[in-house]
């Protein structure tokens, strides 16, 4: 008898620990909604076939706009041989999903196609636009946005990888513009044996300015970067290769350095502002007629005082016999590399949130948690309160 109560009591104590092995693991099964960027000359798209799989693989359902990867190489058929299944119109996409992942942020016509309560996840800069901020308040929705989810190094994790396209892709653009049919000064960047590399100089040695002085360097450049941080100078001077010399930024040595610099790239940026003017246009008859300069800050106002921002259509114009490149969105001209670059660093985010839910994945996820920017009609993010004088509700009283 005693024998028989005591194995009873195992068995209910197994039953017991299995259910809550269960209640550990669970997780949710969302449907993810992926619609095609309609921005104009935005050929990215938020989700490929290889994180595709990935969801499907743990129980989601994938819904992907018809065509939606095209402009950046990837075919509906591969989407749907990694479980996806595809919806021809962007109302149908915006319809079904309870995720939306996408790249830029929604434009007025899909102001109206976002629900109560649905989760979007994208580019919004929100405080750049107040009636895309007023038109999430009014929907409702959870809009957690790439560009202020942030590491605890203070980084921008979902900033970054744009940031070295763009870094690495100012050289491919100014060693263009550096030749004579584009207007440049007939300067070949490596140089050939006998004759001597041309000079580069990048203002700004963060992200964009780290992979634009590897490129040159890479080209066989002289390069030289000037950053106002001196921690930043030292780990530059200790990684870089011999061709690349740092120096302090201050306005006597940019006089200096732009006579007799070829290509020069802006990349600047101090966080919450517009970025600096360091050359100025009294500077530009300094220059030797066909300099290049690429303000790749120009998304910030830009570091050169005669850039305004142009387009891919339309990359270039000249001012004083200085040809400017000052496209806004450089990685576009890169779809599918931004796109795979992108969704490297978004997927693990993105998963997370269709694992828990947005309210579990940002109480865990510190990170995340930084993304919520408007939540249920509530402005969670002080920036974005601030930018518009809207009231402004702590994340955590809508996370508790
Ligand atoms: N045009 C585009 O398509 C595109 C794409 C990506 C990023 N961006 C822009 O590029 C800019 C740079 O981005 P990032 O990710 O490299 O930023 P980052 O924060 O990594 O680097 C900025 C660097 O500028 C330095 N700096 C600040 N003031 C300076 C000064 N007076 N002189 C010299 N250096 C100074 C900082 O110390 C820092 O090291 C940003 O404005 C960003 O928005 C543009």
């Amino acid at each position: 008898m005693y024998i028989l109560i005591y194995d009873y009591l195992t068995l209910l104590s197994i039953i017991d620990t299995i259910f809550f092995i269960n209640i550990i693991n669970f997780t949710l099964t969302m449907i993810i909604g992926v619609p095609k960027e309609i921005k104009p000359s935005e050929n990215r798209v938020a989700l490929t076939p290889a994180g595709t799989y990935e969801f499907v693989k743990r129980g989601h359902t994938v819904y992907i706009q018809s065509t939606a990867g095209d402009g950046s190489g990837f075919l509906d058929e591969e989407y749907i041989s990694a479980g996806a299944k595809t919806l021809p119109t962007i109302e149908d996409v915006y319809a079904i999903a309870e995720m939306i992942i996408k790249v830029k942020e929604p434009i007025q016509s899909e102001y109206k196609l976002i629900k109560k309560d649905q989760l979007i996840f994208t580019y919004f800069h929100f405080a750049s636009y107040q009636p895309l901020t007023e038109a999430m308040i009014a929907s409702e929705a959870v809009c957690l946005a790439y560009e202020t989810v942030e590491a605890s190094d203070r980084s921008l994790p979902l900033l970054v990888p744009m940031s070295e396209v763009a870094g690495r892709m100012a050289i491919q653009q100014g060693a263009k513009y550096l030749e004579k049919p584009q207007q440049g000064r007939g300067v070949l960047l490596g140089g050939v044996p006998g004759v001597h590399p041309g000079k580069v100089l990048v203002l700004g040695g963060g992200v964009v300015g780290t992979q634009a002085a590897k490129m040159a360097a890479g080209l066989g450049a002289s390069v030289t970067i000037l950053d106002v941080s001196l921690k930043r100078l030292r780990y530059l001077n200790d990684v870089m290769p011999a061709n690349v010399i740092t120096m302090f930024s201050n306005e006597f040595t940019i006089r200096r350095l732009i006579k007799d610099h070829d290509l020069i790239v802006g990349a600047v940026l101090i966080p919450g502002a517009k970025a600096p003017n360091l050359i100025t246009r009294d500077m530009l008859k300094d220059m030797r007629p066909g300099t290049v300069i690429v303000d790749v800050a120009v998304d910030q106002g830009g570091c050169i005082e005669t850039c305004r921002p142009t387009t891919h259509d339309n990359p270039t114009f000249i001012v004083d016999d200085i040809v400017h490149y000052c496209v806004a969105n450089m990685p576009g001209a890169v779809p599918y590399t931004s796109t795979i670059a992108l969704t490297n660093a978004t997927l693990p985010y993105a998963l997370q949130l269709a694992d828990q839910g947005w309210k579990a994945a940002c109480n865990e996820n510190k990170e995340l948690k930084l993304g919520l920017n408007i939540v249920n009609g509530k402005v969670v993010y002080q920036g974005v309160a601030d930018a518009f004088n809207l009231e402004y509700t702590p994340v955590e009283s809508i996370l508790a």
